[in-house]
């Protein structure tokens, strides 16, 4: 019997996204990969023992990991031990499918005594000898592949929203302007443009005055009065940030305001606020989310999926040759 040398494994949260990418995989790329689920076993103190029911041996593994679920810190520890798994079971090497990875927003000591979480976390994560590369979406700075030193896809997901936008706007040929909510963003709102048909951009300049509480300082670039505008963020954590750009939009007579935003992580109240609000907001599916979630929120929020992003990548790590540039740029 002939072995595949590659296999995708999936733990609880992304077992429906892995297969969704073998089916695309299969129809697209004409590949058939196994998928194995990883199975948890739960002790009664919260310790959790996962266990592959099939052997994995000398395979290469795509291992698709929700990392926000069901809480970043269970979910960090969980891939830890998966890939620990991973490596006892003799595979050939590892590839994390992680669409969203946690802390990365803590990127450096910006006050004395705080950690760099993102930086501890690439080095925890690639301790596993077996783990050779990441695959991901939308870091929250594209130069934090620098923390790790294997090699990471950090693919684009403005890709599909600016499909959805293209296909929305194709009659009116809308005049849009694409708006950053911080600096930070400034890059990505760019490439966001350029993909728009160099659309112009506006950049907020955003002041964090605690955790959690964001307020917009100024606002340098294109004017927005009249204009369709798109705000473009990596993330909605608490939603503060949007809100703020979006009521200080309004204040300054933009005719129509959209959100897209790759992570959805909505924390607190935030789902409230957006309901009420009704902004449209498009988020992508690398939060996994449940029916029930997608049925109450359909009233403002869009969930496009990045599973065609994430086949095609995995598709181009199996290749000798292969090559993820028309993901990653
Ligand atoms: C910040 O630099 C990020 O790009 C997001 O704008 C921010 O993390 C969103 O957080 P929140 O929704 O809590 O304002």
């Amino acid at each position: 019997m002939k072995t595949s040398p590659f296999v995708i494994v999936s733990t609880e949260g992304m077992h429906e996204t892995a297969a969704s990418v073998l089916k695309i995989l299969a129809k697209k790329y004409r590949i058939q990969l196994p998928h194995y689920r990883v199975e948890y076993e739960p002790f009664a103190n919260g310790e959790v023992l996962p266990h592959v029911p099939v052997t994995v041996r000398r395979q290469h593994v795509f291992l698709f990991h929700p990392m926000q679920l069901p809480s970043p810190n269970d979910a960090i520890v969980k891939l830890l031990l998966v890939n620990d798994m991973l490596m006892r079971a003799s595979v050939a090497g590892i590839t994390l499918v992680l669409p969203y990875i946690p802390y990365l927003r803590q990127d450096r000591k910006h006050k004395p005594r705080v950690p760099i979480s993102a930086r501890m976390l690439a080095d925890i994560i690639e301790s596993n000898r077996a783990v050779e590369r990441i695959i991901t979406v939308d870091m929250h700075a594209d130069q934090e592949q620098g923390f790790f030193s294997i090699p990471v896809d950090n693919v684009q997901g403005m890709h599909v929203f600016v499909e959805q936008f293209l296909i929305q706007f194709k009659k009116t040929r809308e005049n849009f302007v694409v708006v950053a909510p911080d600096f930070g963003g400034a890059v990505r709102a760019r490439r966001f443009a350029k993909k728009l048909g160099d659309a112009p951009v506006a950049i907020f300049e955003k002041r964090r005055p605690r955790v959690n509480a964001s307020e917009v300082v100024s606002i340098v670039g294109e004017p927005i009065e009249g204009k369709t505008v798109i705000i473009c963020d990596d993330m909605i954590d608490t939603g503060g940030t949007i809100r703020g750009v979006v009521s200080v939009l309004k204040e300054r007579g933009a005719r129509e305001v959209f959100v897209c935003a790759t992570h959805g992580i909505f924390s607190g109240d935030s789902l409230e606020h957006f309901a009420r609000a009704q902004v449209p907001v498009m988020c992508s599916t690398s939060i996994p989310r449940s029916a029930d979630f997608v049925k109450h929120t359909k009233s403002w929020l869009s969930m496009v999926p990045i599973d065609s992003l994430l086949a095609d990548a995995v598709f181009q790590a199996t290749r000798v040759g292969g090559s993820v540039s028309h993901l990653t740029h």
